[in-house]
């Protein structure tokens, strides 16, 4: 159904529920016989009042076909206006029948009875009305907005005209009429009408596919479509016409929001940049911050968006947590220098963090291992972090190394990286590898476990490279900065194989 018919209708709702309830006021001014239960007002009016009342009723039972299949099929929450429209909608037909029995049955009750059931019908209507006819009307807009807007520009007729055949469409009648401004609008009318039973549109537009991945999306949606609102041949080829045409505007909204991701990935690694001053200056135990300066600087910083007992409420406790508190503030719009960041984090480590000095410093004991030996590797729990920070291996022998992933609610994986220096790119590099588990193919990284499920193990067997410390993380978007570690590779000495 177009929404122009459906404003339509809707406004002769509206009228038709106005017209009956001003007659009835207007008829109930008659005298009352009470013995014959008959009113004296003109029986032309009363026949009006009554043809007036079927309209109502026809619209009404219209209308609730065209909703309650929706409601059945419709695979996520509902939307609040949604659950009062359809809430309404029910007691409207309850006070229906009610008003229908007592006039039909029960004509003692009439006289008491049926002016106020008909005055509740008409508020009901008006406030179902209320509701609707907006976004009917704002759809009704953004549809001839649409007819002229850039989807049916000359260049997306070419689109379809020139994608749909390689999609499998041969029909060339049927292809020039697609291609056509009417063609794409009937094409989004399907859209909105049937794709929309069972999620939002958000589920379809979330990214542009290629047409022949449209036209496949599209036959298996339409496969599963209840014989109620089947979804024919001809409604599917309309369909996939207008999402082949407006996927260059989808490409667009993507590349977006991946900048956008791209600017999270380049505050960590600000943050980190930070992280890795204030460790170099503790290690070498000169303190380049002056506390008082330092103090000043958070304080000004971090009281731009709320006070500063938000950070008394709820304290980092760790330096892992610093860094990961800093990160997110940075992600939610800090702006600072990084040298400036450096001090706020280590204001922040000394003010907070029971032991501010990473304990690393003091490593434990190596683990050698020697050929075709397993590594286990597990996150710790729950929590951002693996449970060993440093392995140690031999150069050149050949390792397994196992994740574990016993966490519970995140996926995780092990990646070893040639060094330090690569890791921003390797991370900035994995925000776009969604579809390989976050794990990028890239020259930098030595090995890695990929992606694995929580519950669920992977593993990589590799040949250790040469001497020196490279670090490993797990490149799943926010993990690299609290969960990573150090391989550090040892020469073979003489015990080695
Ligand atoms: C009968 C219910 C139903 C209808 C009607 C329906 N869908 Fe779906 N759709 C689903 C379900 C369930 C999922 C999630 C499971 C899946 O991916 O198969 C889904 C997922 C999707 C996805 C994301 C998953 C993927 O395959 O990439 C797209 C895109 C999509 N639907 C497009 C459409 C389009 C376009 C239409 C209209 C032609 C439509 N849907 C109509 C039930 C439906
Ligand atoms: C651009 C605005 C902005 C700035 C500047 C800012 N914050 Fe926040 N802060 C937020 C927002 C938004 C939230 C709530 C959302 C969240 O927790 O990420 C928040 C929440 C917090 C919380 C509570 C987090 C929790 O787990 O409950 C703490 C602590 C905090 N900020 C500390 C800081 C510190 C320290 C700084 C300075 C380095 C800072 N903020 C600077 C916007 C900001």
């Amino acid at each position: 159904m177009s929404s122009l018919n459906n404003a339509l209708l809707a406004v002769t709702f509206l009228v038709v529920a106005g017209s009956a309830t001003l007659l009835m006021f207007y008829l109930w001014g008659f005298p009352y016989d009470h013995k014959r239960n008959r009113s004296d007002a003109p029986h032309s009016l009363i026949v009006v009042h009554r043809l007036l009342g079927y309209v109502f009723v026809a619209i009404y039972v219209y209308l609730m076909i065209q909703m309650v299949p929706r409601m059945w099929t419709y695979q996520i929450e509902l939307p609040a206006r949604t659950v009062i429209h359809l809430a309404i909608g029910f007691t409207i037909g309850a006070i229906l029948v009610a008003k229908i029995v007592v006039v039909r049955f029960f004509k003692h009750m009439e006289a008491k009875l049926a002016p106020l059931l008909g005055t509740a019908l008409f508020v009901c209507t008006v406030v179902l009305m209320g509701l609707a006819l907006p976004f009917v009307f704002r759809e009704y807009l953004l549809r001839s907005q649409a007819m002229s807007g850039e989807t049916f520009s000359g260049e997306s007729l070419q689109r379809v005209r020139e994608h749909l055949p390689k999609a499998g469409l041969s029909d060339s009648v049927f292809l020039n009429e697609l291609a056509s401004p009417e063609g794409l609008m009937a094409g989004r009318e399907v859209l909105m009408g049937r794709c929309t039973q069972c999620h939002d549109l958000r589920t379809v537009l979330a990214r542009p596919r290629t047409p022949a991945v449209w036209r496949e999306t599209v036959r298996r949606m339409a496969n599963r479509s209840t014989v109620l609102q089947a979804i024919d041949e001809r409604e599917q080829w309309q369909v996939t016409a207008y999402l082949v045409a407006i996927s260059p505007t989808l490409q667009q909204t993507l590349r977006q929001r991946r900048s956008l991701e791209l600017d999270a990935a380049q505050s960590q690694s600000a943050v980190l940049k930070a992280v890795k001053m204030v460790d170099d200056a503790q290690y070498a135990k000169t303190t380049p911050y002056e506390p008082r300066a330092a103090k000043v600087l958070f304080e000004s910083r971090c009281a731009q968006c709320h006070k500063l007992a938000q950070v008394d409420k709820s304290p980092p406790r760790t330096i892992d947590e610093v860094s990961a508190l800093v990160t997110r503030m940075v992600q939610n719009g800090l702006a600072a220098e990084e040298n400036e960041l450096a001090q706020i984090i280590w204001y922040l480590r000394t003010t907070y963090v029971h032991d501010p000095l990473r304990t690393a410093a003091t490593s434990q004991p190596d683990t050698i291992v020697s050929d075709l030996d397993t590594i286990v590797m597990r996150p710790a729990g729950d929590e951002l972090r693996f449970e060993q920070t440093e392995i140690s291996v031999r150069a050149g022998t050949t390792v397994t190394l196992m994740l574990e992933n016993i966490s519970t609610q995140m996926p995780h994986n092990v990646t070893i990286l040639r060094s330090d220096s690569d890791v921003d790119a390797v991370t900035a590099a994995a925000l776009h590898a969604a579809d390989l588990g976050y794990v990028p193919e890239h020259p930098a990284i030595v090995a890695s476990t990929g992606s694995a499920d929580p519950g669920a193990r992977k593993q990589v067997t590799f040949t250790v490279p040469s001497a020196g410390e490279y670090p490993y993380l797990c490149l799943i978007p926010g993990h690299s900065l609290t969960m990573r570690g150090t391989l550090r590779v040892r020469d073979p000495g003489p015990g080695a194989r």
